[in-house]
């Protein structure tokens, strides 16, 4: 092989990493997939996958060990850095088609090595997410089980590494799962209407019953850990290194762009569904940190429930199982809604040639991606019921960091390069926004600790080995190009 040719390879190979393909919604028209969702729907599915362990859990021990009361500002902080990102995400999800998410639109921004390297980071976001939240559901659902006089064995309930035999209920409730995306999205977003209701049902009585014991006093001092700084070990605190614990509580609310190819009317219910779940939940998180460190001392709130501990604190007893109630309904529908995205953003990828073709396979019967949904499923049972997740999950995090701060890159991409295309909600204020995005979802990336990004560099660098093995070679966008 001459160098002349060689050279020319290389050429074309840079071509191909950096060539984009865009999508409108009438392509996808007939995807196989059931057009069905209404905006309301959509906003459910966002309200299901956003609150979750987040708010339950995490409000609790970010306020403990890195924000004081401060926690509020933590809130406040990571919801500003949503919000850029969702009005981001809603101007591309209502001018470009199918369920690929971020995926799709750095596509069409950034060009397919890029894309690809998206999808890469959201299969790890979507995926260990549901494996974590099956393992944190097993702990809830085995504590309301033994409320009543059911006890599961230890070994059947507790992973290898941890002196178990598996994780039982992890596995059997991404099963349950899996049966319902299986039979139909409708069915599923059903399910989750019922479930969310029960879970702002909880957050809502929580409000009301510990407004009245608020202690001002409690409030003081408001910021015990300033606002940052990076311990000797990597370990960080401070109002911002809070707000990047906290951004959990917000991750989901992207999860309602991968429903794309099943809106009835995506263009305008898209940017709804987003921007409606979000604000919602943003006003009910604030609310909830501030009546919690307002009920109690933030040094008592470092447990696995600080919601029900802080009433159990205040003398309401009744609260533990009600709070029970409505994390065990919280964490199903983040597994649901978040499952549900993996599969539809695995469903995209393979589409174009990134992924191999079964993933993208839809059932005649039932309209759904059966073959990805159970290949899913399984994965995500095993390392749910014999794999203790544990740091790993902080990858979603920062993996879900990145793919917002690409998403408002995309915006200003795409507004240059793309001047002209439909756009029917336009990010307000932009270029302020999207460039308020970057920057404040960078910045929470860096307050993570340096074991998280070591993490993140390594799944990236498996993702680039897979895609120069694999998906370079079966790239639909490179195959239509050859024979054109
Ligand atoms: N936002 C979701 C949760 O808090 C992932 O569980």
């Amino acid at each position: 092989m001459t160098l002349n040719s060689v050279n020319r390879i290389s050429g074309a190979g840079m071509k191909q990493l950096f060539r984009t393909r865009t999508h409108r919604h009438e392509d996808y028209a007939d995807s196989g997939l059931k057009r069905c969702l209404s905006a309301f729907d959509l906003t459910l599915l966002g309200i299901g996958a956003i609150i979750g362990t987040g708010i339950f859990v995490l409000t609790g021990v970010a306020a403990a060990t890195q924000a004081g009361p401060a926690v509020i500002l933590s809130f406040v902080f990571a919801g500003l850095a949503c919000a850029f990102a969702a009005l981001s995400y809603a101007e591309l999800a209502g001018s470009l088609g199918g369920c690929g998410s971020a995926y799709g639109y750095c596509y069409s921004a950034f060009g397919e090595f890029i894309a690809f390297l998206i999808g890469w980071v959201l299969v790890l976001e979507y995926g260990m997410s549901v494996a974590a939240v099956a393992n944190g559901w097993s702990g809830y659902f085995g504590n309301a089980l033994r409320a009543v006089g059911l006890d599961l064995p230890h070994a059947l309930t507790t992973q290898p590494a941890n002196g178990g035999l598996v994780n039982l209920p992890a596995m059997l409730v991404v099963f349950l799962l899996m049966g319902l995306l299986i039979v139909g999205v409708k069915e599923s977003a059903r399910l989750n209407a019922v479930m969310v209701a029960i879970k702002i049902l909880t957050i809502g009585v929580f409000l009301i019953a510990a407004f009245g014991d608020i202690d001002p006093g409690n409030w003081s001092p408001f910021m015990p850990f300033g606002w940052f700084e990076r311990g000797p070990e990597g370990h960080t605190t401070g109002v911002l290194a809070g707000a990047s614990m906290v951004f959990f509580a917000y991750i989901g609310f992207d999860a309602v762009t991968t429903a794309a190819e099943e809106a009835k009317d995506p263009q305008r219910d898209l940017p709804l569904g987003i921007v409606g779940s979000l604000a919602f939940c943003t006003i009910f998180y604030i609310a909830v940190a501030a009546v919690l460190t307002g009920v109690v001392s933030y040094k008592e709130l470092n447990v696995a429930s600080p919601v029900a501990h802080a009433l159990e604190l205040l003398g309401h007893r009744w609260a533990s199982g009600l709070v029970a109630a409505g994390v065990i309904a919280g964490l199903l529908t983040v597994m649901l809604v978040l499952y549900y995205g993996l599969t539809r953003i695995m469903f995209a990828m393979s589409r174009d040639g990134m992924l191999p073709g079964f993933f993208s396979r839809v059932s005649p019967t039932t309209q759904t991606p059966v073959t990805t949904i159970v290949i899913v499923g399984v994965i995500c049972a095993l390392f749910a019921g014999f794999i203790p997740l544990g740091k790993l999950a902080e990858l979603v995090n920062i993996g879900t960091l990145f793919s917002f701060l690409m998403v408002c890159g995309g915006v200003l991409v795409l507004r240059h390069t793309q001047p002209d295309l439909d756009r029917p909600f336009r990010t307000p204020w932009h270029p302020l926004i999207p460039v308020l995005g970057m920057l404040s979802c960078g910045a929470l990336m860096v307050f993570l600790p340096v074991d998280t990004w070591l993490r993140f560099f390594a799944w990236l660098a498996i993702g680039v080995v897979f895609y120069f093995a694999y998906s370079m070679r079966h790239s639909a966008l490179a195959a239509s190009h050859d024979a054109a």
